[in-house]
This record gives structure tokens, sequence and C-alpha cells, in this order.
């Protein structure tokens, strides 16, 4: 069995945990989540010196709680790992300094971690739903991501562990931030999926009355794998304007909320529509036995239920993952899941060589994920 320290710190919140691994897999035996949603939400968004203030206070106490919480002592831990890339410089490097400095006290090996890897890696996370993912490898690739996260909306082909090829991406904003953007332009708070989300539901409840909304489906006809979610943005704010128009509502009135509630279910299903039309058109292209969903809408109940029925319906062969609830924002525990996959598949050299990774890991903003090796 192998213990690992996992570190997160590359957007707003500061995260700690202790994963462990062995032949049944792996499991989390704490995942501390220090969220700053409070300090950015008067901003509309994270402000990336504020986020990494935040994490500089936090870090220390978050490992110290997530050692307390899985009663682990430092000297128990075997292996380190941080989120190193992509992410906001100066947040990020609150975590890799603290990971190199404890690699280089404690005498740890120490694995950077791709943000995006994590996610997906969130799913194979044990648990009795998600077990067939830890079982022989031929049985889950090919495999098809979809992230779905507040800087990034891809899909994502994996033939075998780690080796990755972004088939399709947005062309423009994510759809995390699309959701984020729409409950600001209707005075919802930040950030704004869980709330789109709610209003979206309220609609359907059909307990205001039905207002008729239509939004584009952007680039679903495009024969390709690609995305884009800044035309729903503009299309939301071109309703809202026209709406204020309509009502003699000024700017800082706030919004009625059967308006509201009926924008947001709409863009909901703008947003599910699109995410599952291209992920089907890529099913129908590759030969796939897996698809995961991964990144913080993956907690969109609507997109999970619609994407597990669209699958099923269509090619009922394909097992479909969702990460473990408490796993699917940002958290460490899924940096962790996919330091554990990788420390099972590295050689003895290779684990040796990662005593020295405090020497040289880069942080770094922008990495792809195919870039990782
Ligand atoms: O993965 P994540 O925690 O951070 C990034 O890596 O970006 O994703 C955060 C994004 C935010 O845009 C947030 O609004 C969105 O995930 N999100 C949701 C829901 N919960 C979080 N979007 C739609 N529905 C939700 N229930
Ligand atoms: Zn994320």
């Amino acid at each position: 069995m192998s213990i690992f320290l996992a570190l997160e710190t590359s957007c707003d919140e500061t995260s700690a945990s202790i994963v462990s691994s062995d032949t049944d897999g792996i499991s989390i035996l704490s995942n501390v989540v220090s969220s700053q949603i409070a300090l950015h939400a008067p901003h509309g968004g994270v402000i990336p010196n504020l986020a990494a203030r935040e994490h500089t206070k936090n870090i220390n106490i978050v490992i110290k709680q997530a050692l307390h919480e899985a009663n682990i002592s430092s000297s128990e831990i075997d292996v380190l790992a941080v989120t190193n890339a992509p992410g906001l410089i100066p947040a990020l490097l609150v975590g890799t300094t603290t990971a190199k400095t404890l690699s280089w006290l404690w005498k740890k090996p120490l694995l950077g971690i791709h943000h995006l890897e994590g996610h997906i890696y969130a799913n194979f996370i044990t648990t009795e739903e998600y077990n067939l993912l830890k079982k022989d490898t031929r049985e889950i690739f090919p495999l098809l991501a979809l992230i779905v996260s507040g800087g990034h909306t891809q899909l994502v082909l994996m033939k075998g562990h780690f080796q990755y090829e972004i088939i399709g991406e947005t062309q423009d904003d994510a759809v995390g931030e699309a959701f984020d953007k729409t409950a600001r332009l209707l005075g919802l708070g930040y950030p704004g999926g869980p709330e789109v989300s709610r209003c979206a539901q309220k609609a359907k409840e059909k307990t205001s009355p039905l207002i008729n909304i239509s939004l584009p489906r952007p680039m679903i006809h495009k024969p390709n794998f690609n995305f884009s979610f800044s035309g729903l943005k503009t299309a939301v704010l071109t309703l809202v304007k026209r709406y204020r128009q309509e009502h003699n509502l000024a700017d800082t009135d706030t919004l009625d909320t059967p308006f509201i509630n009926a924008v947001c279910a709409e863009f909901e299903q703008a947003a599910v529509d699109v995410l599952i039309s291209k992920t089907l058109r890529a099913l129908e292209t590759y030969e796939i036995r897996t698809v995961v969903l991964a990144g913080g809408v993956s907690a969109n109940t609507h997109l999970q239920k619609s994407l597990a029925l669209a699958i099923r319906e269509k090619f009922p062969s394909i097992h479909f993952s969702l990460p473990p609830t408490h796993c699917i924002t940002d958290n460490a525990a899924m940096i962790g899941a996919a330091a554990a996959m990788r420390w099972e598949l590295m050689n003895d050299k290779e684990k040796f060589l990662t005593h020295d990774t405090w020497k040289h890991l880069e942080t770094r903003a922008n990495a792809l994920l195919s870039e990782k090796k």
C-alpha cells in the first residue's frame, strides 16, 4: 500500500488530501477543501493575487487537518503530489512551492499533476459504483473524457492511462465560464453553475408562469468535436437587455424571477444539448468503451442524467462514469488519485528519480493535457 499527500491550489480552493492505493484501488482517507468563494463572490470571479494570499494563509492549516482526519503522521506519507498546471500562476505557486519544500525536507518523492488529469482520474477513486474503472485496462480503454470546468471544455480520447489526445475543445469560453457569466447577467451569485441550475429546476417545476425563451445551440451542426459558448452568453445578454427595455427596468433593477428561471432553464438545456451532441458524435466516430465526465460542471444533475440517458439509448454497451459527488469540483483527492495511478505504472528507476522532482518541477499557467508524458 502507498500513501499520498496531494495538494491543489490552482484556482480558488485550497485543498489537501490523503489518498491510499493498494490492489483494491484508490481510496480517500481525507479530502480537506477550504473554499474562497465568499472572498471572490463580490468580484464575480477569481482575483489571482487575492487567491494566492488566501492559499498562503491556509495551506499549512489544510495539510495539518488532512493528516489529522486521516490519522496519518507525516512520516507515513510515501509520495507527495501537487497540481503544477494549468491555473492561475500566483495560486499554483503556493501549492508547488509548499510541495517542493516538503519533498526536500521529508526526502519524499514528488509528482506534478495536470489539473485536468486530476479531474479525469477522480473517476478512478474506488466506490462500488466505479469498480469497473479499476479493472483490467483492456476493458476500459479507449476512453472518452468529456471535461467541463470553469476554464476548459474538451473531448479527450485516451487509448491508455495518461495518453491524451484532445479531439475537440471550446473555441472561446469554457462551459463553466458561460454558466458563471450568465448568472452574473441575471444578477445571481458566484459561482454561477449551481445558481443557474437551481433556477432552471424552478422553471421546470412550473410554479411560475411559462415564458417562452429560445437560445442558440452554437456549433451543434458543425461536423467536428469543437464547442463555442461565448455566443450563448451574448444571446443571454441580448435577451436581458430587451427584457429590461420592454419592462422599463434600469440596469440596476433586479429582474423578475419567472424570467430569470426561464432563461436559466433554456441556457442549461442549450449547453447540455451541445455537450451531448458532440459527445455522441465522438462515440459514432471512435471505438469507445468508457465515457467519463470530469470537471466542475459535471456536478450539474441535468447534464449527468441527460448524458447517461443518451449514451444508454444509443450505445448501451459503453460504460458511463461520473466522479464521486464530493470529488467533482476542485479538490486534492483527485490529484492524489491521478498520482496514485501514475505511481502504480512507474518502474523503480522512474520512482527513484521523483525524489529530485522538487529541483525542477515547473509551474505553468497553460500546459495542455496532451503535452504531459
Ligand atoms: O472544475 P472546477 O471546480 O474549477 C475549474 O477547474 O474551473 O469548475 C468550476 C466550474 C464553475 O464555472 C462552476 O460554475 C461550475 O463548475 N459548476 C457548475 C455546477 N457546479 C459547479 N456548473 C453547472 N452546474 C452545476 N451544478
Ligand atoms: Zn477544476
